[in-house]
């Protein structure tokens, strides 16, 4: 048992948590929307206007609070007019990207839109800068948000939509720098500049625009976007970064077989992020020194070879207690950031590299991420507070800092998330928690062998279990098992 020191100070305040740091992205891409979120009006299982009930309800448990929509690089050939109108005469189109199956557009703008209602959060619209018109942006921004009086708003009241939706995100483009269009960046940045001045605000709608950021750690663009890019046209810039186990997209490594190497190589690669983050920012802070544009994570998650005898082109792969500690490192390093990272999403929601969510027919099941979600909702709208901890080391070849740790308070209560990401040895925290006033303490555990995953014979394997932990003079003493994330709440 390895025993750590932490201390959090609750006057110590370091910025406020966006709950869209929690976010996430759907794409048309495998089993994400069609039998997956989407099953159609006539399905069998249970929905609303053809969105699953199980889904809608899972994800509204998490407060999932923004949904990043219709991609990723399927977005970079949207051309949102295919999906809209009486379904039996959308255009049927090849999904370039993923698979080169039919698209039959019958998810579209006015779907995503109810599915953004029955969850309760924030949609956020990919434009397509690489290979759509200006002309096309600009009507799919006022199609969705303008009161009438416009051939596009009549379009949408025709189309069974009187009232304009409110739209908060707006994406102009996506990776440009390479399937949406291959762009150096001081080309994105004059084109972003022009695909951005028609896209306007509506009757009372405010966009809060979003440029094509670096692909992982390419300062470069970051620089050159900064530079070129101003707070009066840019509320934020994205930043794609996946952890890929192996570093090898060509073998990329298995989502259920890896030996405990690989398992330390794939922590260290996804705590990569922290050092990406802190780059980018300190060049966002030259240009931006009031922190008037976030950034967005608005890809990251682990990225396995498919799962094998599935469409390599829908990227569907099993979740494991690794993804767990993936997700919850990665969480913690938002919560940490969350000055300038106000925004991030996991990719993707469902059936798609780390889901939250797997389907089969009609069976459904929550994955080990989708448990750390829950573990981790409280942090939403909460104050980061400053949260030391000695730490100790675990890895063989590759080293990694054992515990992950982040605290928040809300209304007079404190989370605190911890992930112990040793395979081999258990931690004894002693927490001293300073300037808060607090009596109580309880705590939520998710832990299992690390191969461990939940699949359609045994959708249980994994959740969430209560925890015992203590609280005696502002001091809050937990033993987190090997291979385990804890929410303690303390109040
Ligand atoms: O999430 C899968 C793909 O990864 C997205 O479509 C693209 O934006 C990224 O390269």
């Amino acid at each position: 048992m390895k025993k750590i020191s932490m201390l959090i100070n609750a006057a110590d305040r370091i910025s406020h948590i966006n709950p869209e740091i929690y976010g996430h992205f759907s794409e048309h891409l495998g089993r994400c929307i069609y039998n997956g979120i989407y099953v159609g009006e006539n399905s069998a299982i249970p929905n609303t206007d053809g969105i699953r009930n199980d889904v809608i309800e899972a994800f509204r448990n998490i407060k999932l609070p923004v949904l990043r929509w219709p991609g990723g690089c399927f977005a970079d050939e949207y051309h949102w007019k295919d999906g809209i109108g009486e379904k039996s005469q959308r255009k049927k189109i090849l999904n370039t990207n993923w698979g080169g199956v039919t698209e039959d557009n019958s998810f579209g703008t006015h779907e995503f839109f109810r599915l953004c209602e029955l969850v309760g959060c924030e949609p956020y619209l990919a434009g397509n800068l690489g290979s759509g018109t200006i002309e096309e942006l600009s009507d799919w921004v006022e199609y969705v948000t303008l009161e009438g009086g416009s051939p596009m708003s009549e379009l949408r009241k025709k189309n069974g939509r009187e009232k304009p939706w409110k739209l908060k995100y707006m994406g102009i483009g996506n990776e440009n720098w390479g399937c949406g269009g291959s762009m150096r960046p001081e080309y994105y940045a004059d084109e972003y500049r022009r695909y951005q001045s028609f896209c306007k605000n509506f009757s009372g709608n405010e966009l809060f625009k979003i440029a094509c950021g670096p692909n992982s750690d390419d300062y470069n663009w970051t620089e050159v976007i900064m530079k070129n890019l101003n707070k009066y046209h840019t509320k934020g810039i994205s930043l794609h970064y996946y952890t890929v186990p192996t570093g090898d997209w060509s073998h990329k490594g298995s989502a259920l077989e890896f030996d405990s190497d690989l398992y330390y190589s794939t922590i260290s690669k996804t705590l990569y992020m922290d050092s990406l983050i802190k780059r980018h920012t300190d060049i966002m802070d030259r240009y931006d020194p009031d922190n008037d544009i976030g950034l967005i994570v608005d890809e990251w998650g682990c990225w396995y070879d498919v799962e094998k005898g599935t469409n390599p082109g829908f990227l569907y792969q099993q979740n494991t207690m690794r993804d767990a500690i993936v997700a919850a490192c990665n969480l913690n390093i938002f919560n940490r950031h969350s000055k300038r990272v106000i925004m991030a999403n996991l990719a993707q929601v469902v059936n798609v590299l780390q889901a939250l969510i797997l389907t089969e027919g009609e069976k459904m099941i929550k994955t080990p991420t989708y448990h750390v979600f829950d573990l981790f909702k409280e942090h939403q709208n909460g104050e980061a507070v400053y949260c030391f901890s000695t730490n100790e080391s675990a890895g063989g070849e590759v080293k990694i800092p054992l515990l992950s740790s982040s605290a928040s308070v809300k209304d007079g209560v404190m989370t605190i998330t911890l992930a112990n990401c040793s395979l081999e040895d258990g931690a004894e925290i002693s927490c001293d928690i300073r300037n808060f006033e607090c009596s109580e303490a309880s705590a939520r555990i998710l832990t299992g062998e690390v191969h461990t995953c939940n699949d359609f014979d045994a959708p249980d394997r994994l959740t969430i279990a209560e925890h015992n932990v203590k609280l005696e003079n502002g001091v809050l003493t937990a033993e987190l098992p090997p291979c385990s994330v804890v929410s303690v709440t303390v109040k």
